[in-house]
C-alpha cells in the first residue's frame, strides 16, 4: 500500500499570529501564545497550524514585509520561543507550517537599504526591480517604468531621490525582489534550509506566483495583471525556483511539504506549479469565492477536483483566510434572517470537511466570528485603507483579535487590562471559546464534533466523489461509505435513504431543511 503523507487529507488551520493570543501584555499575539493555547487546537481535532509571518517586520502589512527572515520579530517573541512551540506543537501532535515571503521583502531589510544608498547599475539594487521612468506626455514630466497597479492601491512604482524608481506589486513598503539574480535565488534556499532545520513541517508560499515577472516587464494594456500570459504573474521561470525548493524540501526527512499561494487564471496553469518535482498543493480559492449557490459550489468542486486529476496530487478548499471577509458575514444574506449566516457556516463546514483533499481553516472560524465592520478609521492598519484612500475597507474586520474567556475586551487574548492593537466589540462575550466550550449548540462543539467524525472516517474515504440526484438547490454526493447533502436553498429537500450521521439542523424525517446540511452513510 502507498504510505499516504500526512498533508495530503489534513485540516490545517491557519494562524494570524498577531492576534491569537497575547503573552506578554504589549496588545498583540505572540509565539508563547500560541503555545499556551495548543490544547485548545489539539481539542478542535486539527492536524497541523499555519502560522502567518512573526519574522522581524515594521509591521507594514501585518509582517508581510519582511526585514530578516531568519528571526523572530520582538513582538512575537524569539528564536528561542519558536523552537519551543515546534516541540509543543509536535508533541501535541500537530504539525507546523510556517508562511515564507518571498517575492518582497520590507523596505528595511538590509538589503534594500544597501540597494537605495548604491547608484543605479550597482549590484546592490539588482536584487531587486530598479528602473528608470519614463516621459509623460507633458514636457518634463516622467511616469513610472510601466503600467503596472499596486494590488493594494495606486501605481506599483515608487520613485527615490535619484529618479530611478522600484517595483512594489503590494505596499511601497514591500520592494520586489530580482528573481532573475541567482544572488535572490541562493539567499531564500538558505532560509528554507534555516528553517527546516529548526523542524518545520511546511511552508505556505506568500504571492507564489508573482517571483519572476517577464524580463521586459511589459506594460498591461488594461488587461488584469493575473491574465494567463500575462507579464506579471506565473511566468514560465518561476516553476524552476520550485523545483529547486522541491530539492531541498525532498532532502529532509518528514514528509515537508509546501503549498503555493497561486491565484490563477485557470486549471491548466494551475497544474503546473503541482508536477511532481515542485509544490505538493495549491490553493484553490474558488469555494472561497463562490456566493451561496448548491450550483456555484457544485461547479467550483468539479473545476477543482478536475484541476488537479492529472497531477495525481488532493485538491485543497478554503472558506475563509486573513485576507478575505469571514464566511459567517459573507453568508450573512439577506441580514433580516437572524443567525442564516451561522446556519449556513454551519452547514458548509461538512461540505468542507467531506470533499476529498485537505481544509484550510481561519482561526476564529470554530467560534462563528463574523467580520469586524464598524472598526473606528483610526484604528484600521491595513494598507489597502490607507492606499485607497479610506474607498476599501481593507482586511482588518477578519484580523480581531481572538476572544478566549470573560466578559469584556481583550476577552483573555491579553492579560487584563491591556488594550489590543484592534478593539474587540463589545458583543463578543457569548463567542469566547471558554463560553462555548461547555455548550453542546455552540459552533465550537460544532467543529469538534465534524472534525472527530472526519478523523474517524476518514481511512475509509476514496479520493473521488459521485454526484447524486437532488434538487437545484441543494447537492449531494457519495465518498464511499459517506454522502453529504447540503441545502442552500430555504425549503426542506428529501435526503438519500441513509443513517444521519452528522446534521447541521434537526432533520423533518427524511427532509433536510433549508441552509444545512448532513452526513449519512448510505443505506
Ligand atoms: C498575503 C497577504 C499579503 C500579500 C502581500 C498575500 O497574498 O496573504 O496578506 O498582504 O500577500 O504579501
Amino acid at each position: 500500500m502507498t504510505r499516504i503523507p500526512w498533508w495530503r487529507h489534513a485540516v490545517v488551520y491557519e494562524v494570524y499570529v498577531r492576534s491569537f493570543a497575547d503573552s506578554d501584555g504589549d496588545g498583540e499575539g505572540d509565539l508563547q501564545g500560541i503555545r499556551s493555547r495548543l490544547g485548545h487546537l489539539r481539542d478542535l481535532g486539527v492536524d497541523a497550524l499555519w502560522l502567518t509571518p512573526f519574522y522581524t517586520s515594521p509591521l507594514a502589512d501585518g509582517g508581510y514585509d519582511v526585514a530578516d527572515y531568519r528571526d523572530v520579530d520582538p513582538r512575537f517573541g524569539t528564536l528561542h520561543d519558536f523552537d519551543a512551540l515546534v516541540a509543543d506543537a509536535h508533541a501535541h501532535g500537530l504539525r507546523l507550517i510556517i508562511d515564507i515571503v518571498p517575492n518582497h521583502s520590507s523596505d528595511r531589510h538590509p538589503w534594500f537599504r544597501e540597494a537605495l544608498a548604491a547608484p543605479p547599475g550597482s549590484p546592490a539594487r539588482s536584487r531587486y526591480i530598479f528602473r528608470p521612468g519614463r516621459p509623460g506626455e507633458r514636457p518634463g514630466e516622467i511616469q513610472p517604468p510601466n503600467d503596472w497597479p499596486s494590488a493594494f492601491g495606486g501605481p506599483a512604482w515608487t520613485r527615490v531621490d535619484d529618479g530611478e524608481w522600484y517595483l512594489h506589486l503590494y505596499a511601497r513598503e514591500q520592494p520586489d525582489f530580482n528573481w532573475r539574480n541567482p544572488e535572490v535565488r541562493s539567499e531564500f534556499e538558505e532560509i528554507l534550509r534555516f528553517w527546516l532545520d529548526r523542524g518545520v513541517d511546511g511552508f505556505r508560499i506568500d504571492v507564489a506566483a508573482g517571483l519572476v515577472k517577464d524580463e521586459s516587464l511589459r506594460d498591461l494594456n488594461g488587461r488584469d495583471s493575473r491574465a494567463l500570459n500575462g507579464p506579471v504573474y506565473s511566468r514560465p521561470e518561476v516553476h524552476d525556483v520550485y523545483r529547486g525548493w522541491r530539492r531541498i524540501l525532498d532532502e529532509y526527512d518528514g514528509d515537508r511539504m509546501a503549498i503555493g499561494e497561486v491565484w490563477t487564471d485557470g486549471p491548466e496553469d494551475l497544474a503546473l506549479y503541482l508536477r511532481p518535482d515542485e509544490l505538493h498543493q495549491v490553493f484553490q480559492f474558488d469555494l472561497q469565492l463562490a456566493p451561496w449557490s448548491a450550483a456555484a459550489f457544485r461547479e467550483v468542486i468539479d473545476a477543482a477536483l478536475k484541476a488537479v486529476a492529472p497531477t495525481g496530487t488532493a485538491p485543497t478548499w478554503v472558506l475563509s483566510s486573513h485576507d478575505s471577509i469571514r464566511h459567517v458575514t459573507r453568508y450573512e444574506r439577506p441580514e433580516s434572517v437572524p443567525g442564516i449566516g451561522h446556519a449556513r457556516a454551519r452547514a458548509a463546514l461538512l461540505l468542507l470537511l467531506a470533499l476529498p483533499g485537505s481544509a484550510y481553516l481561519y482561526q476564529g472560524e470554530e467560534l462563528g466570528l463574523p467580520e469586524v465592520t464598524d472598526l473606528p478609521d483610526e484604528a484600521r492598519q491595513d494598507p489597502i485603507f490607507e492606499r485607497t484612500n479610506g474607498e476599501l475597507a481593507g482586511r482588518d474586520g477578519c484580523r480581531v483579535p481572538l476572544p478566549w474567556s470573560g466578559d469584556t475586551e481583550p476577552y483573555g487574548f491579553s492579560p487584563g487590562g491591556v488594550r489590543p492593537w484592534l478593539p474587540m466589540p463589545a458583543r463578543w462575550a457569548p463567542m469566547t471559546a471558554q463560553a462555548q466550550a461547555s455548550d453542546p449548540s455552540s459552533m465550537l462543539t460544532w467543529y469538534r464534533d465534524a472534525l472527530a467524525l472526519r478523523r474517524r472516517l476518514l481511512d475509509d474515504l476514496p479520493e473521488d466523489i459521485d454526484w447524486l440526484d437532488s434538487p437545484g438547490t441543494a447537492l449531494c454526493f457519495r465518498r464511499g461509505p459517506l454522502i453529504c447533502a447540503l441545502n442552500c436553498g430555504e425549503n426542506p429537500v428529501r435526503l438519500p435513504p441513509g443513517t444521519p450521521l452528522l446534521t447541521s439542523t434537526p432533520l423533518y424525517g427524511d427532509l433536510l431543511p433549508g441552509n444545512s446540511a448532513a452526513w449519512l452513510t448510505p443505506s
